[in-house]
């Protein structure tokens, strides 16, 4: 059995093709079902749901033979035993700072928050900038309106919601897209399976990227 672990929304939504080029189709439609566990149409494949920013830790952990995650959320685990084999090109967006438009001179240690500390203090160490990273879980473009802090890091893609909040991208701090990724001990075990699938989706990519 090949277990594979997948995020509800965006990246579930434009992995559906990839999976499906690999003959895996499920029977379930986890949006509107409970289930998080989903047979499909190969009885050796089923798909688990789980929040994006686990989908790493299941396949590290071998709760999960392969994952699609976002390079964000990978950058954020950035020992993971993981493989990356491929870039499936979708979910592209960039991580960025973001500060308000309007913003007034900015005394002493700059405050940023962020769902992505690995990143975020990565990014300021290499500029040699000492900052204060604040911790959320989500609403970043809050932080700056209400005082919280000077500056955020977040995803960026058609700039909408950093625009409706008065804010503006400032500084590119990396490209994202989703990669699938293996499980280590997985890729030794159940190596011809997977590198079929693997060998699948990598075409399927191609093919998409090609049209
Ligand atoms: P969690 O549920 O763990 O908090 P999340 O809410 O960020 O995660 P999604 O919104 O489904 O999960 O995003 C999944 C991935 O899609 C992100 O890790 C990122 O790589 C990418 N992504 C996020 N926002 C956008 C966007 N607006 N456009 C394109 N890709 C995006
Ligand atoms: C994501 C992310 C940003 C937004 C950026 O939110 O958290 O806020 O997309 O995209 P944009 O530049 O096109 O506006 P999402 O819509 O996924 O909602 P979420 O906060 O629930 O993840």
């Amino acid at each position: 059995m090949l277990t594979l672990a997948l995020s509800k929304g965006r990246i579930y939504k434009e992995t559906l093709p990839l999976l499906k080029a690999a003959g895996i189709e499920p029977l379930d439609d986890p949006e509107t079902c409970r289930k998080l566990i989903l047979d499909t149409t190969n009885p050796n494949v089923r798909l688990i749901i789980v929040r994006a920013s686990d989908v790493p830790t299941y396949v590290e952990y071998g709760g999960a033979d392969i994952g699609v995650a976002g390079k964000d959320v990978l950058l954020e685990h950035p020992n993971a035993e993981l493989y990356e084999p491929i870039d499936l090109k979708i979910a592209e967006c960039k991580l960025m700072t973001a500060g308000r438009e309007n913003e007034e001179e900015i005394t002493g240690r700059l405050k940023v928050a962020t769902k992505f500390v690995e990143s975020t203090r990565r990014f300021y160490a290499d500029k040699g900038q000492q900052v204060d990273i604040i911790k959320l879980y989500g609403s970043m473009e809050l932080a700056p309106l209400v005082g919280l802090a000077d500056r955020i890091v977040d995803v960026v893609d058609t700039g909408n919601t950093l625009r409706a909040n008065g804010l503006i991208p400032m500084e590119h701090i990396a490209d994202i897209s989703s990669r699938l990724v293996v499980n280590k001990a997985s890729m030794k075990m159940k190596h011809a399976q997977i590198q079929k699938f693997i060998e699948q989706v990598r075409s399927a990519v191609e093919e998409r990227n090609n049209d």
